[in-house]
């Protein structure tokens, strides 16, 4: 777009007192993505790959989430939006270029946004650009106060305004961008405000007009890019704007949501087209969908990769994987390294943990398989139990190809079951079955004749 530098500043020092909260502000998640890191990454898709994050409430937090990746400038006392932009002037190299401003507690702005407001800075010329929407409820925010021109003069805030002045409906949704020389030159005159005692990043666009510089608006029309988040309920409302957008993004892309009412898919979640998803379905973290899926309804699955033509049904998923063209369902628990193979079955209550099972093995009932590699083809019967923990250590069980383990068996790990050996139902094997044969580790059947008569 230009040669000239582009540098950004998030602002995300604020306590956020009516979140009620010990966490910062913006850490708060929206569809699984704390704030801040939604406002970064709408930031570096437009280019600015480093902007200076200014961090106070909660700073070990916020430096744990973003300061090993992006320059920070802390802010001790929070002395509103322009003492935290002040803070921040050091970070910024040189005087070259413009700066775009944004809030960390605005978490859905677009990067679409950010790239048109850059875009006018330097068509224009102006010193300073700002975004606005006209909000159907515009309480809370500052207002944006026009010329008989029609040009921006300044932005007055809420408690700041006067009865008419509250009653404009066009907003400062809080995105800027500056020329840098300018920021640096005119935010440190910014007087704080009589009545909060606040120095206010607003009142540069007044000082630019006051100096003779221009000030631009890039008008937006989607009020809900630029929910600002200031309490629980916003929180919802914006994480909800979210949801939708993920959803609709989704369903474009050529993905079937049955119930978008009821469905909930994190913001950095992949789902390849032609996939399903049924409702009361959620699904969260890092998780990798593939194509011909049919996910739901009542599901939950967490970083977990899902390869092609799986079937996910009423079941619970934690970093786990499945191959292609496997299932599982009703309520299997799926638990962190539960790796399933091509064409695996697993069926209802059984619970996998740190195990893998190879191709076409089937667990079809009242299951746990715990520190255990299960070969391919094999047949785990209902009710099979490994004792992977004897109360201080966690032990392996290995089961071959082809193996066969009869209903209700305790495997007491460590032990092998070897390829193609079978156990005889309810038996408890304490010790390794060889290859090809039977293991039988229970009491045998003894029949009293005529017993039941006595009485
Ligand atoms: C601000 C704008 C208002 C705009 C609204 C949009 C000002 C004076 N007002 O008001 O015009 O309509 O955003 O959402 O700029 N922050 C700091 N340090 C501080 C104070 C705030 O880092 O000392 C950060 C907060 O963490 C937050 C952001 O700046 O991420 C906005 O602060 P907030 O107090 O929520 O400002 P608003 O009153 O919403
Ligand atoms: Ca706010």
């Amino acid at each position: 777009m230009t040669d000239l530098p582009i540098q950004g500043v998030i602002l995300a020092a604020g306590e956020g007192k009516r979140m009620k909260s010990s966490l910062p502000k913006c850490l708060h998640q929206v569809c699984g993505v704390p704030m801040i890191r939604l406002v970064v990454g709408a930031m570096q898709r437009a280019g600015i790959h480093a902007p200076v994050v200014v961090v106070g409430h909660g700073r070990d937090n916020m430096l744990e989430e973003v300061g090993s990746d992006l320059p920070t400038a802390v802010q001790d006392e929070q002395r509103g939006t322009g003492h935290a932009v002040l803070c921040a002037l050091d970070s910024l190299v040189g005087d070259e270029g413009f700066v775009v401003i944004a809030c960390g507690d605005v978490p859905l702005i677009q990067t679409e946004t950010i790239e048109a407001l850059i875009g006018c800075a330097i068509h224009t010329g102006a010193e300073g650009v700002l975004a606005t929407v006209v909000a159907a409820d515009p309480t809370g925010y500052g207002r944006i106060v026009r010329d008989r021109d029609g040009s921006v003069k300044g932005i007055v805030e809420q408690k700041d305004a006067t009865d008419t002045e509250r009653d404009i409906c066009e907003i400062n949704p809080a995105l800027y961008c500056f020329k840098l020389s300018v920021l640096k030159s005119l935010l440190p005159q910014v007087q704080p405000s009589p009545a909060t005692g606040e120095i206010y990043l607003t009142e540069v666009i007044r000082l630019i007009r006051e100096s003779g510089g221009a000030v631009q608006a890039v008008v937006c029309d989607d009020e809900g890019e630029f929910q600002g988040v200031n309490d629980r309920w916003q929180l919802s409302q914006a994480a909800n704007t979210f949801r939708m957008k993920i959803l609709r993004r989704l369903a474009e892309s050529g993905v079937t949501i049955v119930d978008p009412d009821s469905t909930f898919i994190g913001g950095d979640v992949e789902i390849a087209p032609d996939t399903m998803i049924l409702p009361m379905t959620v699904i969260d973290g890092f998780s990798k969908i593939g194509s011909g899926c049919s996910i739901g309804p009542s599901t939950w699955i967490k970083d977990s990769v899902i390869h092609d033509n799986v079937r996910i049904f009423m079941s619970h998923l934690d970093q786990a994987e499945m191959e292609s063209g496997s299932r599982c369902g009703p309520f299997a628990n799926l638990r962190p390294e539960a790796k399933l193979g091509k064409k695996v079955k697993v069926g209802n209550f059984v619970e996998i943990k740190k195990s893998s099972i190879g191709a076409g093995t089937s667990i079809s009932h009242l299951t746990y398989i715990g520190d255990s590699q299960v070969g391919s083809d094999a047949n785990i019967g209902a009710g099979t139990i490994t004792c992977n923990y004897d109360g201080y250590l966690k032990h392996t069980t290995e089961i071959g190809d082809g193996a066969f383990v009869g209903s209700n068996t305790t495997l007491v790990a460590p032990v092998k079951i070897g390829d193609r050996a079978m156990t005889a139902a309810g038996s408890v094997i304490t010790g390794d079955v060889p290859a090809d044969s039977l293991g039988i580790g229970r009491s045998k059947q003894e029949n009293k004749e005529e017993w039941a008569k006595i009485w």
